[in-house]
């Protein structure tokens, strides 16, 4: 039996369930007993209808914990690794992924629908299948797994610390060292200052942006991305973002801009504040209603200005894992002061309620 968060239906409080039964791996998963799990903001996304993911569904994309069983035919992983769990698998055989393409895995078409690889499900409560969010389900103690959904990690790297990389970390830093064209001495704006907002602006610190401007309604974000290396601040609470960057950047606009919440609206300013021939990232996940809009397509072009989706941080977990391990371990990266508040599973209602109000950068479920 485990314990485990369900999203039950929409905008309904996630259901904590202690009897839920974890069926044994098949061929090429892993069991795993997760030590923490980071609550994100695409937990909320699915439970408010923004990403539409079918209930009941465990949450949770953002963990890490310790192999308790290894289905048949695994190689390179046995009881008692720790595991990073990833929200995008990098399988290595398909297509994206013999291009170096990992963020793009085509395994993760089939995890997105709630199952494993063959449809199925492990995990149940009262008789009733249970879907996983994104093969993961971190939001359980003990969830099963693809094993290409898992990294391995040395022992001394806290799980809590850890847990971050699955999500945040990797989509965040990603965007800035992978997904952007971050030049020495670039200047970038970063709207949107929560748990990914803050990685991008260490990852733009770490990939040599000179100025970093950082822009959020609440003031406290606007201190904490101080500490993770912006050097410029802009409420959006108090006047237009836009005039405020280009005010800071002679008139121009950023040499990259940086969209990390999700709205109609941000993404607009993150398209506007761009210079031109700069580039503008798109990171924050959108309902689907949401249009981009670059009419008149003229300014598009004359303006010269690219604009970036960017999933997961164009990550290839198993290269990528490692190497913000190495920056972290190396002080360049950093993870503890992400941890706002530590909880349990059964506070993780509050953990969506603090978010909504933007007074988190991360709560993280630690079991
Ligand atoms: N202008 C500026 N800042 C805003 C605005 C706005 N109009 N609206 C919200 N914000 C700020 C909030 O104050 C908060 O600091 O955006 C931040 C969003 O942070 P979180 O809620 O912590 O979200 P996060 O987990 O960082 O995810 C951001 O990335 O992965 C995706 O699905 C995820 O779309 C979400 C985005
Ligand atoms: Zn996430
Ligand atoms: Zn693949």
């Amino acid at each position: 039996m485990s314990k485990a968060a369900v999203h039950v239906g929409l905008d309904q409080p996630l259901e904590v369930r202690d009897d839920i039964e974890v069926a044994a791996p098949k061929a090429g998963e892993l069991k795993v007993r997760i030590a923490a799990s980071g609550v994100c903001h695409s937990d909320l996304s699915v439970q408010n209808g923004t990403i539409p993911l079918p209930p009941p569904i465990v949450l949770g994309h953002e963990g890490a914990g310790v192999i308790e069983e290894v289905g048949e035919g695994v190689t390179g992983f046995e009881v008692g690794d720790h595991v990073v769990l990833t929200f995008v698998p990098e399988c290595g055989e398909c297509f994206f992924c013999s291009r170096d393409q990992g963020f793009m895995c085509e395994k993760a078409a089939m995890l997105n629908m709630g199952g494993m690889l063959d449809g199925t499900k492990r995990l149940s409560s009262g008789g009733q299948d249970l879907s996983v969010m994104a093969g993961c389900g971190t939001f359980s103690e003990v969830t099963v797994v693809p094993s290409i959904s898992a990294v391995k990690i040395d022992k001394d790297v806290p799980l809590k610390i850890a847990a971050l990389l699955g999500c945040g970390v990797q989509t965040g830093v990603g965007a800035a060292m992978n997904t952007a064209n971050i030049r020495k001495g670039d200047t970038v704006a970063v709207i949107g200052c929560g748990g990914v907002g803050l990685n991008v602006i260490q990852g733009a610190r770490i990939a040599g942006a000179e100025r970093i401007i950082a822009v959020d309604m609440v003031e406290s974000k606007l201190q904490l991305a101080k500490e993770f290396g912006a050097t410029d601040f802009v409420n959006a609470g108090e006047g237009n973002p836009v005039a405020a960057v280009q005010a800071l950047t002679n008139g121009r606009g950023a040499d990259v801009a940086f969209e990390v919440i999700g709205l109609g609206p941000t993404i607009e300013q993150a398209m506007q504040m761009t210079r031109g021939g700069g580039e503008t990232v798109l990171v924050g996940v959108p309902r689907m209603d949401v249009m981009l809009n670059v009419n008149p397509a003229f300014s598009f072009i004359y303006t010269a200005k690219t604009v970036k989706g960017c999933w997961y941080g164009s990550s290839n977990v198993h290269r990528e894992v490692p190497k913000l391990l190495e920056l972290y371990k190396s002080g360049e990266l950093k993870l503890d002061e992400l941890i706002s508040r530590e909880i349990t599973i059964d506070d993780v209602n509050g953990a969506f309620d603090a978010m909504k109000s933007g007074e988190v950068a991360r709560s993280v479920i630690v079991y």
